[in-house]
């Protein structure tokens, strides 16, 4: 049985963040007031930069604590230390965690140094405390050209868990202007699978522009099947698209 997940098309991407933040904080809220933390999936790419300026914006204000708020991010890229200015961890420090008042100890990001040998246990130590954390009540969502979520790319199974990944051609090639050359990127990485995603209470998936229009039709209105992993998100029942004028224009 299958039911697209809504398409929200917002003029612009300040105001399909600024209506997808507000959401969260009150989600955030709400969770809080009844006794437990929000766990939060987090995504990383250029898609969600705004969305985080909006949630530093409404933490400034006043409005949005992250001290009950525990992450997950969704990948990173094999054999970046943290400290590079390309790994994950370091985009999330800039983009989000140095601006608001989350606990270090409440971060969680697939570890890219982890040797090979204890690489399985690393994956299936991050299912576990995904699972301890009691899931993920909202997970934010990017699309890659290739219909990735996460860095699921084409033929990566529904049921998938986090593992290691081999990334696309499409997608190496999108990532070589940030690493100053496709030689560079690394070509593994370690993710959450699409069953781990599918396991989120809630999913806002963000796409913003032309160059997404045609990916985000297909995964919203094509077949399921794991030559789209987005084409997933079909099957869940508290998904929606997040999209400007641009990524919507297809639809
Ligand atoms: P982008 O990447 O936000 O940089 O376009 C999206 C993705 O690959 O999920």
């Amino acid at each position: 049985m299958t039911e697209s997940p809504p398409a929200r098309i917002f003029a612009d991407s300040a105001e399909a963040c600024r209506t997808l933040a507000a959401e969260l904080a009150g989600l955030v809220a709400s969770i809080n007031a009844s006794g437990r933390p929000a766990v939060l999936g987090l995504a990383t790419g250029r898609t969600p930069i705004p969305f985080y300026a909006e949630l530093i914006r409404l933490h400034r204000a006043g409005e949005l604590s992250f001290a009950r708020v525990v992450t997950f991010n969704l990948d990173e890229y094999l054999g970046l230390p943290a400290g590079h200015p390309e790994s994950y961890h370091s985009f999330m420090r800039r983009e989000l965690f140095d601006h608001v008042d989350i606990p270090a100890e409440n971060v969680h990001i697939p570890d890219g140094t982890i040797p090979p040998d204890q690489l399985d246990a690393h994956c299936a130590a991050y299912e576990d405390a995904i699972r301890a954390a009691g899931g993920i009540d909202f997970q934010l969502l990017g699309i890659g050209r290739t219909g990735h979520i996460g860095f699921n790319e084409p033929g990566s199974p529904r049921d998938s868990r986090t593992r290691k990944v081999e990334l696309d051609p499409i997608t190496r090639q999108d990532a070589a202007p940030s690493f100053g050359g496709l030689d560079h990127v690394p070509t593994h990485a370690i993710s959450m699978g699409c069953g781990t995603i599918l396991e989120a209470r809630r999913i806002a998936l963000l796409a913003w522009g032309k160059g997404k229009a045609a990916i985000v039709k297909e995964a919203l209105t094509g077949p399921v099947t794991d030559r789209v992993s987005a084409s997933f998100l079909q099957e869940h029942p508290d998904a929606a698209f997040y999209l400007d004028a641009e990524a919507g224009s297809d639809l």
